[in-house]
């Protein structure tokens, strides 16, 4: 087939290309007949340039009635090439909002390269195609303008850390993805031997314990592009396969690797977006985010703090207030990891909400039962310095010093959440302070806070297994001034633990690792992973650390998560090429698919339970 190969692209010729001669070769975005007169927006991923087909001019030397024909057939994303001159646009045809918008091509040939049908949905990013249409033909779905410029984006991200960990000396080094079965937290997805009957290979749910061999031969600063895979429920954040840019380093501390990721966040935010970032983000410790925010993840870009009801409970009458704060909660057991023992009363000030109705206070309120509240107790502050409202009336008598003990002023909307476990108010009254952000549009989407969040616990009680497990991988380093104590209180036990949180979203993890054997078979131990198993599963890594392995740490921020806030989304299938559905599903390409009886023999697996569709 004939192929009349572009020399220009459709986002780059302006007005001093007039009167050059060109071929361009795209796709028919939209095509106008003006009676005789063709006007074709031709796009590639660079831009749209208006093509002029003067079927009755003679400006194909000749060939009128070829044109004429070649247009007359032209759709919708037929895939074309057009050869013709440039010219200005007349004054009041020039279009400012098109960068190629003062000039256009007057045709002289056109060719189809290859025609389409008609399309499921218009490629515009406007079309309302549902999530299931759009991924079935992603590849259409990818020519929007809006995703070609995320997939821009993604790869653009990805140099620029690239080029930043080169720069400051990390090696990249491609680990296995087909591994040894080590779950580390979610349920691996497994791939069975055909060698070895009744073996598996895992795929890695992170390159963790590689990256940490790694240091043990002696790659002191590593990174990696890193492909992950973990068999749990999709949501917004989360895909089955995402990518982590995984990065780990020798001989440092907690503050070496905040400081290196500081650095290059702040190279990839002033490259890609022009923002720059402060040089250290702020750092808020587990506890005092909790406390704060009632989220480990908290969203800064506004802030609306939590704060203690406590101090006004005694002097008031609301008998639930003093029952959750004199306990029933008393526990030690840090509720799954929430921190803080004992019972708590929060309140949260929300400016100007006086004017919320009942109906929009009990939405919060079923909002703050999902989270385990027993209920959302509120009291209104008025214009003449009384509280009207809900549970005021226990409290008319102190209504000064609340209003001035919480900063609350005439209009403010004052919501409380009151628990015998302190953990479930501050969490509960939390996901009502993320709601209300969003609800008040309090979160700028051109703005971009960062918190680290440190010292988090090392270990979460697991309640319905009566034990002790690693609140984030068992290769953690717990705190140094708890390593004498460790198997006493491992509640207590803060470890050498760090989250990066971006606008309320779990940006990165990392810890500084363990690095010698005698520590890490205490931990095994404290979540009751026996020596003989632990051996087994992770005999490998900690062999390493018996001969000399370094003191190491690092992290991993999430690659797909970094390109969904600074795209301004909040699906992580928005920058993804070809995600899965919520239901870990390709509708595209139908994966998970049915394999062979061949293939299955081959792996000797037999399916049994639900008969084969
Ligand atoms: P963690 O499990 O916290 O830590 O993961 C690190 C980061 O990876 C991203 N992430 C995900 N992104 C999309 N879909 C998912 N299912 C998903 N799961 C995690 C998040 C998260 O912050 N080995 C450790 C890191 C380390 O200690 O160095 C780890 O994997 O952005």
């Amino acid at each position: 087939m004939q192929l009349m190969k572009r020399n220009v692209d459709c986002g780059s010729l302006r007005k001093d290309d007039a009167g050059r001669t060109v071929v361009l070769n795209g796709w028919v975005h939209r095509k106008r007949d003006h009676g005789g007169i063709f006007f074709i927006n031709l796009r590639d991923r660079y831009g749209i340039t208006q093509v002029v087909v003067d079927t009755e001019a003679e400006a194909g030397g000749g060939r009128a009635a070829e044109l004429a024909a070649a247009c007359a057939e032209l759709h919708n994303e037929f895939c074309i090439a057009v050869e013709g001159t440039v010219r200005p646009r007349p004054g009041d045809m020039v279009n400012p909002s098109m960068p190629t918008g003062e000039i256009e091509v007057l045709a002289s040939r056109i060719l189809v390269l290859n025609r389409s049908e008609t399309l499921p949905f218009q490629i515009d990013g406007e079309s309302g195609a549902g999530e299931d249409l759009r991924l079935k033909y992603r590849y259409l779905d990818l020519r929007s303008a809006a995703m070609q410029h995320r997939i821009r984006l993604r790869s653009e991200v990805t140099f620029a850390v690239r080029e930043w960990m080169t720069s400051r000396g990390f090696l990249e080094i491609e680990t296995p993805t087909f591994i040894k079965p080590t779950p580390e937290g979610a349920r691996d997805y497994l791939v069975p031997s055909r060698l070895y009957p009744g073996k598996c290979y895992a795929l890695p749910q992170s390159p963790q314990l590689y990256k940490q061999l790694l240091m043990a031969a002696g790659f002191d600063k590593y990174f990696q592009i890193a492909r992950c895979y973990r068999d749990e429920d999709s949501r917004g954040d989360r895909q089955p396969e995402f990518t982590q840019i995984d990065i780990e380093m020798s001989f440092v501390d907690r503050d070496d690797v905040l400081s290196m990721t500081e650095g290059l966040f702040g190279h990839v935010f002033r490259k890609i977006l022009g923002v720059d970032l402060p040089a250290q983000f702020r750092r808020l410790t587990y506890e005092e985010s909790m406390e704060r925010y009632g989220s480990d993840k908290p969203d800064l870009r506004f802030d609306m703090p939590l704060q203690d009801f406590a101090p006004f409970v005694e002097a008031g009458g609301f008998q639930a207030f003093k029952d959750a704060l004199s306990g029933g909660g008393e526990t030690k057991e840090p509720a799954a990891g929430l921190g803080a023992a004992g019972g708590g009363v929060k309140a949260l000030v929300v400016k100007g909400g006086a004017a919320y109705s009942r109906r929009q206070i009990e939405e919060l309120e079923a909002h703050a039962k999902i989270y385990k509240a027993g209920g959302l107790a509120w009291m209104k502050a008025a214009s003449d310095g009384t509280i009207q409202g809900g549970v005021a009336r226990f409290f008319a008598d102190n209504a000064a010093q609340i209003l001035d003990g919480l900063g609350a002023e005439a209009g403010d909307l004052i919501l409380i959440v009151a628990d015998p476990k302190r953990a479930v108010a501050n969490t509960a009254l939390g996901a009502v302070r993320s709601r209300l952000g969003k609800d008040l549009k309090l979160c700028d989407p051109a703005r971009f806070e960062f918190v680290w969040i440190v010292d988090f616990p090392m270990f979460e009680f697991n309640g319905e297994e009566n034990r002790w497990e690693a609140a984030h991988h068992m290769f953690t380093r717990p705190q140094e001034k708890y390593h004498e104590t460790l198997e006493k209180d491992p509640g207590e036990v803060k470890g050498d633990l760090y989250d990066l949180v971006l606008n309320g979203c779990e940006l990165a993890s990392g810890s500084i690792r363990i690095h010698d054997s005698e520590l890490q078979k205490r931990i095994f131990n404290i979540v009751g992973l026996d020596p003989g198993e632990a051996e087994k599963r992770f005999g490998f890594l900690t062999g390493a650390f018996k001969y000399g392995a370094p003191p190491h740490g690092g992290i991993a921020p999430g690659l797909d998560r970094l390109v969904m806030l600074m795209a301004g989304q909040t699906s992580i299938k928005e920058v993804i090429a070809f995600p899965k559905n919520s239901f870990a599903v390709s509708p595209m390409d139908g994966s998970p698919g049915d394999a062979d009886q061949k293939q299955l023999d081959e792996l000797h697996i037999t399916i049994t339970g639900e008969e084969r569709q």
